[in-house]
């Protein structure tokens, strides 16, 4: 099959690539442009463990072909820390214990996130609803929902610094523009 050209931004950084257009933005994500954050684990939309934001939206990257993200704006979870700090949700998570093996934590804390930021005063019934399709083994889900109301309630983080870790945004963080092609 013909490759195509798919242009997009990846965690702020313009991405220009020239693939088959029957990948998922999954696939090219991790495999292309090295961001190993967002899981694969069902690979058919049931899990979430692959969710990213597109336009503000959650989507499960798994079912989403690259074109279908042509111009469009894609976070992912190495992109929810700004300026070296974590995102309210990556400390909330951190603070109140909201995990244990950690495969679905990349996919849950985008869907946290996607939630507080569309309703900041969501109440535990709301955030349960906005955490619905991403699927945790070990959790039991509670700690994950008491670390996303601590948020949306306000309360203060527990540790005693939110400092992200040096870490990047993208393969080629110092490269505005990345290229992949034959
Ligand atoms: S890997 Fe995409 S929903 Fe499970
Ligand atoms: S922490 Fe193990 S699957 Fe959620």
């Amino acid at each position: 099959m013909a490759k195509t050209v798919v242009q997009f931004t990846l965690n702020g950084n313009p991405v220009d690539l020239y693939t088959e257009p029957y990948r998922t933005l999954l696939e090219v994500v991790r495999d292309d442009l090295g961001l190993t954050g967002s899981k694969e684990g069902c690979g058919t939309g049931d899990c979430g463990a692959c969710t990213m934001i597109v336009n503000g939206k959650t989507v499960n990257s798994c079912l989403m072909l690259i074109p279908e993200v042509q111009q469009t704006d894609v976070v992912t979870v190495e992109g929810l820390a700004t300026n070296g700090h974590l995102h309210p949700v990556q400390q909330a998570f951190i603070d109140h214990s909201g995990l244990q093996c950690g495969f679905c934590i990349p996919g849950m804390l985008m869907s946290a996130a996607a939630t507080v930021k569309e309703n900041p005063q969501a109440n535990e019934e709301e955030i349960r609803i906005g955490l619905a399709g991403n699927l945790c083994r070990c959790t039991g889900y509670d700690k994950i929902v008491k670390a996303v109301l601590a948020v949306t309630r306000g309360e203060p983080a527990q540790v005693a610094t939110n400092t992200a870790p040096a870490s990047r945004t993208s393969k080629e963080e110092l490269s505005p523009v990345i290229m992949f092609q034959e």
